[in-house]
């Protein structure tokens, strides 16, 4: 039985009560696709009242364990217990706003409670960062800076979700930030690394839904240009997007695509269970280092891969990460990726399978 994560978002915004920002407006999206089982706390650091730390590194040296009942004991006791801490941040001049960095700083004190080993106990976490402002450009700041104190405590920092914010309720127009929030703690992000987190892709002009919508309707043409009868089934059928016959054959293709980056994310473990010898997954990739907005012949990489490959291979290596992380591999998406350590070497194992209509059935 796998421990259910436990969730501390601190809420650095200084809305007035009743106001919601945009960033917590946006936390509570990523949040809202959590399973039922996991623990969410959430606080205002604003209407938390911590005091301001005295810098006694050079004189005590040491710090004593905060007193049982204080504001500052309190939002130890909470750091200790998540599995995962989430900064809910929005951007106030260019960096952290005040309430957070009081937090943090408090941090220097906590790293030198003796017998508390800090830095020992926050390496098990994970930290995400989910941010607001006008204008992703300035959010960089801050976004490196939480990526350094990631290091500095051998955080992993599993994610960063940007929106675009500005007056109450402005990131509900961003799209592609309420998609991504969807996703955000799904994902087997990898720890992003400081140059990662610095290098997020900008913004793309269309969807991901978008996109695999037009993924699904253009496999659908060039099925139908090589001879094939391609049907859509429903919105929301499991595993596979259209039913494809010719003659007395049929079999269905699953479709994927990717905006961003080089990986094919195949979704929900129950899904790609489903993936059954016979039919297949068809992957719209992007061109190395640019991002598919259309889907124009000569500007995609299309993979067509026989779905019992698709689903050993993604598992072996989906099932195998989450155990050895001791977490159910059944809430995390499924992916396979040409970057990532434990990814890298099937990746050109699948590249093989670009074009591979060789080993579409024929009639
Ligand atoms: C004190 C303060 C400083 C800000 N500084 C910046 C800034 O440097 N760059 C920027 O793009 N937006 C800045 N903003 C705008 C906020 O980042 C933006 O409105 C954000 O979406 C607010 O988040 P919230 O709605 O969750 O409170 C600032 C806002 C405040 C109140």
């Amino acid at each position: 039985m796998t421990v259910p994560r436990h969730f501390l978002f601190l809420i650095a915004s200084t809305r007035e009560p009743g106001h919601m920002g945009n960033t917590e407006w946006l936390a509570r999206q990523a949040a809202a696709s959590l399973p039922a089982d996991t623990v969410q706390t959430w606080v205002h650091l604003a209407r938390a009242g911590i005091p301001e730390f005295v810098d006694q590194r050079h004189t005590l040296g040491s710090y004593l364990m905060p007193e049982a009942g204080s504001v500052m004991r309190q939002l130890l006791d909470q750091t200790l217990a998540c599995t995962d801490l989430v900064l809910v941040a929005p951007v106030y001049w260019f960096s952290f706003p005040s309430t957070l960095k009081a937090y943090l700083d408090h941090w220097s004190a906590w790293l030198r409670v003796p017998g508390l080993d800090f830095k020992a106990q926050m390496s098990q976490k994970r930290l995400w960062l989910i941010t607001t402002n006008g204008d992703r450009a300035k959010a960089q700041p801050m976004i490196d800076s939480t990526a350094m104190c990631a290091k500095f405590l051998d955080m992993p920092l599993a994610g960063v979700l940007w929106g675009k914010g500005g007056a109450p309720e402005a990131v509900k127009g961003d799209a592609a930030a309420v998609e991504k929030a969807r996703e955000l703690f799904f994902e087997e992000h990898e720890s992003l690394s400081q140059e990662s987190a610095v290098s997020i892709a900008p913004q793309s002009l269309i969807t991901a839904k978008e996109l695999g919508d037009a993924g699904e309707r253009h496999a659908c043409e060039l099925l139908r240009v090589r001879g094939y009868e391609a049907t859509l089934l429903p919105p929301n059928s499991r595993t596979y997007d259209i039913r494809v016959r010719r003659g007395g054959v049929e079999f269905f293709v699953s479709v994927k695509a990717s905006r961003e980056k080089q990986h094919v994310r195949l979704g929900a473990r129950q899904s790609v269970l489903g993936l059954a010898s016979g039919n297949f997954v068809f992957a719209f990739l992007p061109l190395p280092k640019q991002q598919l907005e259309d889907l124009i012949a000569g500007q995609y990489v299309l993979l067509i891969l026989p779905a019992e490959l698709a689903r050993n291979d993604a598992l072996s290596i989906h099932d195998q990460y989450w155990m050895t992380k001791q977490k159910d591999p059944n809430i995390f998406s499924v992916m396979v990726k040409g970057y990532g350590t434990h990814h890298r070497a099937m990746w050109p194992q699948w590249l093989a399978y670009k074009d591979a209509w060789n080993l579409l059935p024929e009639a």
